[in-house]
């Protein structure tokens, strides 16, 4: 069986993409991208193939990519190269003669320069673009917004300002824990009939809460924290 390799995997999500196909399939199975070894002994330590490349370095890319039948491809995270580096990836795959990429792009209802995340939408847009037109099989994630990010958007003030900063409105969003994306992102990579071949879903929690919610939830918590103290 030639190799599924995961980018990422010194970061949160694709840490936890590897951690869940190393529940469902061999070591001997998987590799990861990483740009830094040292990060990475938790990976060799388990048996992962430890590959080192740069979104930046086309060659890196290549070589990282060989004999690799599927990539899971975390998005980069520097937002103005992100675009460039996007291309190198989706071309690299296609050199090196990778079969599959999943890629993690984002959830949206606006496509349009008007979204106030546009900066960051852009380039998401592009290489799900490319991808398509890239002649590779691929399967796009479209992740909301993890539910690891509310006590980053709280901050850490929040039981002392009883108060969240967030420009929301009334709009609502269906959290999900990055664990169970990356556990969706597993079986996709996992799965053999090919049905989720060439398409793209939305990956969101099940149920749509605003942030009026959250604050209720996170008083009904400290609440009980307080009780149980
Ligand atoms: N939906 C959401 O709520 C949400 C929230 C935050 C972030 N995101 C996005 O989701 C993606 C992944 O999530 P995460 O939480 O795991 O992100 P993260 O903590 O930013 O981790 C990004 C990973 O990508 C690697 N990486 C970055 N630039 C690279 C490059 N040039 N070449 C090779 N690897 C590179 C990093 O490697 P190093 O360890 O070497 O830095 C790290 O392993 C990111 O694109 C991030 O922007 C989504």
């Amino acid at each position: 069986m030639k190799k599924i390799l995961v980018t990422g995997a010194t970061g949160p999500l694709g840490s936890a993409v590897v951690s869940s196909l190393l529940d469902k399939t061999a070591a001997v199975n998987i590799a990861v991208l990483v740009r830094d070894a040292a990060k990475a002994g938790w990976l060799q330590a388990k048996g992962v193939e430890v590959r080192i490349g740069d979104y930046s370095d086309y060659g890196s890319l290549v070589a990282a990519f060989k004999d690799i039948e599927k990539v899971y491809f975390v998005s980069g995270n520097d937002i103005a190269r992100r675009r460039p580096q996007h291309d190198n990836v989706v071309n690299a795959a296609r050199e090196a003669g990778v079969r599959h990429v999943v890629y993690t792009s984002f959830q949206r209802k606006d496509e349009t320069a008007a979204s106030p995340i546009h900066f960051v939408a852009t380039s998401h847009l592009h290489t799900e673009r490319i991808l398509k037109a890239s002649g590779l099989t691929y399967t796009i994630l479209q992740l909301g917004i993890y539910a690891d990010m509310i006590p980053i958007f709280a901050g850490e003030q929040l039981l002392d300002t009883k108060t969240l900063y967030q420009p929301s409105g009334d709009g609502r969003t269906a959290f999900a824990v990055r664990t169970d994306l990356a556990e969706a992102g597993a079986n996709v990579l996992l799965e053999t009939t090919g049905k989720y071949d060439d398409k793209a879903f939305e990956l969101t929690g099940p149920e749509a809460v605003s942030y009026d919610d959250v604050a209720a939830g996170i008083s009904a918590a400290s609440r009980a924290v307080t009780i149980t103290l």
